[in-house]
């Protein structure tokens, strides 16, 4: 008898976490922010010739340089606040994006004048990664979760990265 209450104990309490999780998933919101910068860049390993770097790399290893018109996609995912109705306000959001990743990037040379991608092949991929580096702290201290880094490099190529 003894056993049978406790094993009703136990399907109670696994019944009980489910429906709590599924509380949560239920409310979990995503939303995303929009952003544009131009910057230089161009691809090439310093080890290989200009005709090995045009060969891997294409016109992007083109040695004065070219730009892009980069559009940036920020998603963040969290749950409602019930106060204010947001995930997060979206300007709070928008000035994050804008000190740690516009400011640095806008007009710029990639492979010379970014802090956050010295020493890295400048890349889409790269780039992406990098700028989840430098907005993913900050998005947490909002009370948010940093989701995906969408950035088009043209309207035709674009990567997306989800974290580690
Ligand atoms: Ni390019």
């Amino acid at each position: 008898m003894i056993k049978h209450f406790k094993l009703l104990y136990v399907i109670f309490a696994i019944k009980s976490i489910l429906y709590i999780y599924s509380l949560k998933t239920l409310l979990m919101i995503y939303i995303t922010r929009r952003e544009h910068f131009n910057a230089a860049h161009r691809l090439f390993r310093s080890d290989y010739s200009d005709e090995q770097n045009l060969q891997v790399f294409g016109k992007c290893s083109n040695p004065n340089w070219h730009g892009h018109n980069y559009t940036l996609f920020v998603t963040v995912s969290g749950e409602v606040d019930a106060a204010t109705g947001f995930l997060v306000n979206l300007k709070d959001l928008s000035v994050i994006i804008d000190q740690n990743v516009i400011e640095k990037l806008d007009h710029r040379n990639i492979n010379l004048e970014v802090d956050f991608m010295k020493g890295k092949l400048a890349s889409t991929e790269n780039l992406a990664i990098g700028i989840w580096n430098e907005v993913v702290s900050p998005i947490k201290a909002l009370g948010a979760t940093l989701h995906c880094i969408k950035l088009y490099e043209t309207e035709n190529n674009f990567v997306e990265y989800f974290g580690g």
